[in-house]
């Protein structure tokens, strides 16, 4: 799924000859994709655990691949300015997470070639209720564990309220599939998906139009993009560098 996400989002069939740059790699994933599409791969993550995990996913997966891991943080300019430039940047769920949205995604168009693309997941701003989640996270990251406890479990209920309303109304609606069940987006299991939703912070939002004119005013052309239909989770974009900059 992962090697299938890059290709259709990218429209290309392999990565062979390109370099590819994963910003906040997490478990490695998504590298170790890029790494069997034939691209020669950096990857970074500013936790220590995920360069720790990326470096066990390389070492069991593709020791023999070109794919390097260490440990960075986008924020941190100096650390970015010696990165170079790369045919495919990669953030996926990473720049909200930063604690400084903007400033990340300021740095990232400076590590695309030209002709290079820039692929990026950002929350979805959901105005009011964004605003609400954002408490709950923080309360979820200064609370003790039964408060943890509490904040993970009333929101599942949230969450899954039109399910459970589905199934008070009786077999008239027919049930959606047990996320539990169905293929889970990006490997997690349900529960670490959901602890993974409520303890997420920093957490930052943007509407699809606000990623969209930011990049554009940096010469970046909107090349794929896929919402999350105005609701809860991520919108995923990507942009195009033009092969050469036109003169301002
Ligand atoms: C939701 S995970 C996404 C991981 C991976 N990109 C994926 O899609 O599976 C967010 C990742 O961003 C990393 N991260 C947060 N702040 C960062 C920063 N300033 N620089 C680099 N990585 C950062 C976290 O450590 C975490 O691994």
């Amino acid at each position: 799924m992962a090697t299938e996400s890059l290709t259709r989002a990218l429209d290309v069939s392999d990565l062979s000859e390109r370099t590819f740059l994963d910003v906040g790699c997490g478990s490695g994933l998504f590298s170790l994709a890029a790494c069997r599409l034939g691209a020669r791969v950096r990857a970074f993550d500013f936790d220590a655990d995920s360069v720790a995990a990326a470096s066990a996913m390389r070492d069991r997966f593709a020791p023999d691949g070109a794919w390097s891991v260490e440990r960075g943080s986008i924020l941190d300019e100096d650390f970015v300015a010696t990165l170079g430039r790369f045919d495919v940047v990669y953030s996926w769920g990473v720049l909200h997470h930063t604690g400084d949205m903007w400033r990340a995604m300021d740095l990232l168009p400076d590590l695309v070639a030209p002709g290079g693309r820039l692929y990026i997941s950002i929350y979805n701003d959901q105005g009011f209720e964004s605003r609400v989640w954002r408490a709950v996270k923080r309360r979820y990251n200064r609370s003790g564990p039964v408060a943890r406890r509490a904040l993970v479990l009333g929101s599942a209920a949230y969450l899954s309220r039109r399910r459970l309303a589905k199934r008070l109304l009786g077999p008239a609606v027919r049930p959606a599939p047990s996320p539990a069940r169905a293929p889970r987006a990006r490997g997690m299991s349900a529960r670490h998906d959901l602890i993974d939703w409520v303890g997420g912070y920093p957490f930052e939002v943007a509407k699809p139009e606000a990623v969209f004119a930011f990049l554009r005013e940096r010469g970046f052309e909107l090349c794929y993009l896929k919402t999350c239909g105005g609701g809860l989770g991520c919108n995923e974009y990507v942009f195009q560098r033009p092969a050469s900059d036109r003169p301002a």
